[in-house]
C-alpha cells in the first residue's frame, strides 16, 4: 500500500484524489489518508503530490504513518474529488514535523 505521510498536514493539496482508480482516500480536517485495505498499489498518486507526502510502505521508517493511514480511514469520509488546498498550503509545504498540528 500507499501512505500519506507528515507533509500532507495543513497543505492537503487533494491532487492525489482525483487520479486514484479505487478512490481509497479518506478526509480529515488538515490530512488526508489511503485505506491500506482498499490501495491497489498502482502508484499514480505518488508523482502528483505537490507537496510529496506519499509514500510506498516498502520504505523504512514509515510504519506509524502507515499505522494512521490505517486508523483513520476507518472513521473519516470517502474523498473523490479534488478542492481547493488548505489556504496556508504554501507556508506550511516543507514545515518539519506536522504531525503535532494534525486535527483528528
Ligand atoms: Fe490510489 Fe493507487 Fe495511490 Fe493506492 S497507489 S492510493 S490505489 S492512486
Ligand atoms: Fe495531501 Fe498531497 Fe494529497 S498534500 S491531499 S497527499 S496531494
Amino acid at each position: 500500500t500507499y501512505v500519506v505521510t507528515d507533509n500532507c498536514i495543513k497543505c492537503k493539496y487533494t491532487d492525489c484524489v482525483s487520479v486514484c482508480p479505487v478512490d481509497c482516500f479518506y478526509e480529515g480536517e488538515n490530512f488526508l489518508v489511503i485505506h491500506p485495505d482498499e490501495c491497489i498499489d498502482c502508484g499514480v498518486c505518488e508523482p502528483e503530490c505537490p507537496a510529496e507526502a506519499i509514500k510506498p510502505d516498502t520504505e523504512p521508517g514509515l510504519e506509524k504513518w502507515l499505522t494512521l493511514n490505517a486508523d483513520y480511514a476507518k472513521v473519516w469520509p470517502n474523498i473523490t474529488d479534488r478542492k481547493d488546498p488548505l489556504p496556508e498550503a504554501k507556508e506550511w509545504d516543507g514545515v518539519p514535523d506536522k504531525l503535532q498540528y494534525l486535527s483528528p
